[in-house]
């Protein structure tokens, strides 16, 4: 294991004002979101839109660290011919592929999902290290619900990211590890702070069985957040509040960076969030890798079609350049206003 790469790859991935951006949808996600938009999904339209973002010079140059990339893309070319990890390449940040195969249902256990995606993944890394991919995203799902989510699931879950990652560092890549905690449900903020708090300690066991290397990987948590819902709103203050306390309480200073899921909230909802976060401030550096939070206002604003490019580049950098802002703990409504 090469663990000064890897500690230069993770730190580069948090970079101080740098945050990630997700584009790693699998078809039958984007496809969903373009659906709603009611964007024809082929081939050439996912590598229109992929590439129109990649293309943002100046908010990549200045905001983006790396982009996480789905197998589809990774292997794709610009209308040009130039492949689209070289596009990202030049803009100074780093390539990063989404290496699980999704959230299957856990049988025997109604209503919780296990990652899969370990089979066959020690050759998968080495041809995208060999594709340009620098780092990798692993995401496991945690329902929450009545009895739910339960020992084996969370441990089932936590094993695999371990097993990810160690495979990950083995192969020179940085792992993003992701367990996501969802939103979904009318659970209140302090049972996300419990189940998020036994997810994260049960990672991170997890991960020291394995042996991952905690300087050469990234976390990518969900924030305490109450369920989409729950009647009672909670503000940013208070979502960082809790945000830091169960961070502080589960995730070793040895981790270099912290850089968040946004997880359905909206994207203003998500930049300010993130800001109270970064205001409070932890022994990590702390960022986002935001998917829908970056770039729900650019696919709008794109609508498939050709003409709308600019727009869309417009949009997605606005909210690159505001949650850049928000990872410094700087961002303000007034600045939100100055859009594009
Ligand atoms: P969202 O920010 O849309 O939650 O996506 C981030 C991601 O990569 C989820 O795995």
């Amino acid at each position: 294991m090469n663990k000064d790469q890897l500690v230069r790859t993770a730190k580069a991935m948090v970079a101080a004002g740098k945050g990630i951006l997700a584009a790693d949808e699998s078809t039958g996600t984007i496809t969903k979101r373009f659906g709603a938009l009611r964007i024809e999904s082929t081939a050439d339209a996912r590598r229109d839109y992929r590439e129109l973002l990649f293309r943002t010079k100046d908010a990549m140059e200045q905001y983006i660290s790396g982009v996480i990339l789905y197998d589809e893309t990774i292997r794709q070319t610009a209308k040009d011919g130039t492949p689209l990890v070289k596009l990202i390449e030049a803009a100074g940040a780093i390539p990063g592929i989404k290496v699980d195969a999704g959230a299957k249902p856990l049988a025997n256990f109604l209503g919780e999902t296990i990652t899969e995606g370990l089979d066959g993944l020690r050759e998968r890394l080495s041809d995208y290290h060999g594709l340009g991919a620098r780092f990798a995203k692993w995401r496991a799902v945690i329902q929450i619900g009545g009895g739910v989510p339960t020992d084996f699931a969370v441990e089932a879950n936590a094993r695999a990211l371990a097993r990810y990652a160690g495979l990950c560092q083995e192969a020179g890549i940085v792992p993003i590890v992701e367990p996501e905690v969802l939103m979904d449900g009318a659970h209140d903020l302090a049972r996300c702070y419990d189940v998020t708090e036994f997810v994260l300690k049960t990672v991170f066991m997890e991960l020291y069985k394995a042996r991952v290397f905690l300087e050469g990987m990234i976390l990518k948590p969900n924030m305490i957040v109450p369920g989409k819902a729950c009647a009672a709103k909670a503000s940013p203050e208070e979502v960082a509040q809790a945000t830091i306390r169960v961070l502080r309480n589960c995730a070793p200073a040895a981790v270099p960076g912290v850089a968040f899921l946004s997880g359905g909230q909206s994207d203003v909802e998500a930049t300010a969030n993130l800001d109270a976060i970064s205001r409070l401030g932890g022994p990590w550096a702390l960022t986002f890798s935001y998917g829908r939070a970056l770039q729900d206002a650019a696919q709008k604003a794109w609508a498939g079609q050709p003409e709308n490019m600019r727009a869309a580049q417009a949009a997605f950098a606005h909210r690159a350049r505001m949650n850049s802002l928000a990872a410094q703990g700087r961002w303000s409504e007034g600045e939100e206003r100055t859009a594009a």
